[in-house]
């Protein structure tokens, strides 16, 4: 329960310039006051990210759109208005005001207005100290390249004294980051995969919307990089029929397993048992990995989701963090 003094304080930091830990649906952000250089400055120094990323700027409300972004499609208005509060992040073009510190120096902006009720108390408070308009910048709050947290105490783990204040909202209901769909350009493109889907979109679009391919389309998505949402132990995706037989070549390795099927009666592996369903397994998977990702493991074996839609953004995030694991 976050009390009166926390979000007091959280504010006070905020109009500071200082770092604040915020629950959003999705993961927990790193936030900073949106419209203060420095203060975003501070968010790519604590979490060593290259200054050339973009970050998202959650806002209290459809209101402030406009003072972020100059120009903003039909089809843009119709997406806010249903899924808004909530999970997905809307690329437009910017405001000529907008600092290159928040958009990496792009002619766009990343706008989203966030679902958790501590994170939209937290945007009415600032917007009420700084103006109705005011935003705040706010990455995953985890280290570059890591597994984003869905937990504050996953914050505290990757942040430690870097941040000044953590906003303690519980587990994260959703725990992959936002779908992110750029309306900067002619048709919508998905540049990111999430808990709103194709589908989803597909019934205000009118049609299904097409997906960036992760190479030369979106350079400049961070998340789009292949070394990102990486644990630290080596990661393997496994498929299932392919799992005993894997795991049984893997003398003297200490395994740790995520699977939707219970263990076997007898393992030698630390077995960890996901949710069959994809909004579940979401949910559970980023603690999951961290909790594996630890001196006690030497390789984490996920064993491969189904190739359905309803999985795919997990399968997104799976893949990644095969990619980019291993690098302790
Ligand atoms: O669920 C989420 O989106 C979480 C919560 C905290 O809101 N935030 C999050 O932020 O995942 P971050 O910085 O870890 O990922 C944001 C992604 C990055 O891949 C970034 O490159 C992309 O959004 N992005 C932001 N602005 C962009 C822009 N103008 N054009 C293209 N991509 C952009
Ligand atoms: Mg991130």
């Amino acid at each position: 329960m976050i009390s009166e003094a926390d979000y007091q304080r959280a504010v006070e930091l905020l109009c500071a310039g200082e770092l604040v830990a915020m629950p959003t649906e999705t993961v927990y952000g790193l936030g900073a006051d949106a419209a203060n250089p420095a203060a975003v400055a501070r968010i790519f120094a604590a979490k060593g990210r290259p200054a050339d990323h973009p970050l998202i700027v959650h806002l209290a409300g459809h209101d402030a759109v406009r003072h972020w972004a100059e120009h903003v499609p039909d089809v843009a208005w119709e997406l806010m208005e249903t899924f808004w509060p909530g999970p997905l992040t809307l690329i437009l073009k910017k405001q000529d005001w907008v600092p290159d510190a928040v958009t990496g120096g792009q002619d766009s902006i990343g706008l989203r207005v966030p679902g958790h009720p501590v994170a939209l108390e937290l945007l009415r408070r600032f917007a009420a100290a700084k103006g109705a308009r005011a935003g705040i910048a706010a990455p995953s709050a985890n280290r570059f390249g890591r597994i984003s947290p869905t937990a504050a105490a996953h914050v505290a783990e990757e942040l430690g004294e870097r941040v000044a204040l953590i906003l303690d909202g519980g587990p994260c209901k959703v725990g992959i980051e936002s779908t992110i769909v750029d309306c900067s350009r002619p048709q919508p493109v998905v540049l990111r995969p999430g808990h709103i889907a194709p589908l989803h979109l597909a019934a205000v679009l009118g049609q299904q919307p097409a997906i960036a391919s992760a190479s030369a389309d979106t350079p400049r998505v961070s998340g789009s990089l292949e070394a990102h949402y990486a644990p630290q132990t080596p990661l393997r995706l496994i498929a299932r029929a392919d799992l005993a037989d894997f795991l049984a070549a893997q003398h003297g390795k200490r395994c740790g397993i995520l699977s939707p099927n219970s263990p076997p009666a007898v393992t030698p592996h630390d077995w960890r048992q996901l949710p069959a369903e994809p909004l579940g397994y979401a949910h559970d998977l980023y603690a999951a990995l961290r909790s594996l990702d630890c001196p006690g493991i030497d390789l984490i074996v996920v064993e491969a989701p189904p190739a359905d839609p309803a999985w795919a953004a997990i399968a997104d995030r799976l893949r990644r963090a095969a990619a980019g694991a291993g690098q302790r």
